[in-house]
């Protein structure tokens, strides 16, 4: 075959050459542009060539080898738009998802339910430090020097001054000391206390604590307020009872039970088969709690409660595990997107 001939054969066979892989492209590497390439071999006989074909046919072969390049990395570039393009399972002009806002955690929610039912009877809000003096935690509160809570298997220590709290009956005491009577507030906030965690403990929880100072205080007042709390916590039909107990910072102290809105009073592990579940603590502020934060017991009476935030959130949503609350589990929080 002359010269001539040769060089239009290749240029068709590199114009009309495919590749579908990687292997093809090599292929191709090795027939035009490698060390034993073809069109080499056509170099080399061109040597050959006498000095008038010589001027004629060098420009063309030159040609043929740029071809050859050009097309190499023609080849080339389309080979990896294919192999990202192969990659890339997802549309491009898609448009893209709104995402989601996220919802607001139920203890929160719950929380301001709370600060809600209680601001419509004229409670204030008051907060206080969660390291707290011995004081305030515990002394100012009447706690004899040998109460359990005073123990490191119940109260995390930071010294022998400090501890993180375990109630919001702290604040209550701040607020006694800053002011004076009428008194009437909810202290809302995170406590701690050294509890093995299961679904109905945690070493962590948060409490929403109430404190009426005026003149003429009774528990009758106490058991209306609460009485009302807890119809508009878990409504009209919700069955109530008290129970007398014992808090070192209240006298008379009582329990609030109310019925078990997760198995509607049937019994279940929450209400430790019951019907009933106890969510507050309550009494009539001790005289010496008054004394310790200058309020004259002769001259005032009040009362106090407490209840666990969790322990609400659990009846008003039928969760039976404490432990959610904490684990940050998207799909258990999205349930209380408020929007959807
Ligand atoms: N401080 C108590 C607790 O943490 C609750 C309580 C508050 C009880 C006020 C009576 C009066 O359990």
């Amino acid at each position: 075959m002359g010269l001539t001939n040769s060089i239009k054969q290749y240029i068709k066979e590199i114009d009309d050459y495919v590749i579908q892989s990687k292997e093809d492209l090599e292929q191709y590497r090795i027939t035009f542009l490698g060390s034993k390439n073809k069109i080499k071999a056509l170099f080399n006989e061109f040597k050959s060539l006498g000095a008038e074909e010589k001027k004629s046919l060098g420009k063309e072969l030159n040609l043929l080898k740029q071809l050859a390049e050009n097309k190499f990395k023609t080849l080339e570039s389309s080979h990896s738009l294919k192999k990202e393009a192969k990659n890339q399972s997802f549309d491009l002009t898609m448009p893209s998802s709104i995402d989601g806002l996220g919802s607001r955690h139920p203890i929160s929610i719950v929380r301001s339910d709370i600060e809600d039912i209680f601001a419509r009877i004229g409670f204030n809000i008051s907060v206080g430090p969660e390291i707290e003096d011995d004081w305030h935690n515990f002394s100012a509160l009447n706690f004899p020097e040998d109460h359990p809570a005073r123990d490191m298997q119940d109260t995390f220590f930071i010294d022998s001054e400090y501890s993180l709290r375990t109630h919001t009956s702290s604040v209550q005491i701040r607020v006694m000391e800053q002011g004076n009577p009428p008194i009437r507030t909810i202290s809302p906030g995170r406590v701690f206390r050294n509890e093995a965690i299961s679904a109905r403990a945690h070493c962590i929880f948060h409490q929403v604590e109430g404190l009426y100072i005026d003149k003429d205080v009774s528990f009758a007042d106490l058991k209306q307020v609460l009485y009302y709390f807890a119809k508009e916590m878990f409504g009209q039909d919700v069955s109530i009872r008290f129970r007398p107990s014992y808090f070192p910072f209240t006298e008379p102290s009582a329990e609030m039970d109310v019925s078990c809105n997760i198995c509607n009073g049937k019994g279940c592990n929450i209400c430790k088969y019951t019907g009933f579940v106890e969510i507050l603590g309550c009494g009539m502020v001790d005289p010496n709690v008054l004394e310790n934060c200058n309020i004259d017991p002769e001259t005032y009476s009040g009362y106090a409660f407490g209840m666990g935030i969790e322990r609400m959130t659990m009846l008003k949503y039928g969760i039976n595990d404490l432990r959610l609350f904490f684990e940050n589990d998207v799909h258990f929080l999205s349930q209380f997107s408020r929007d959807s």
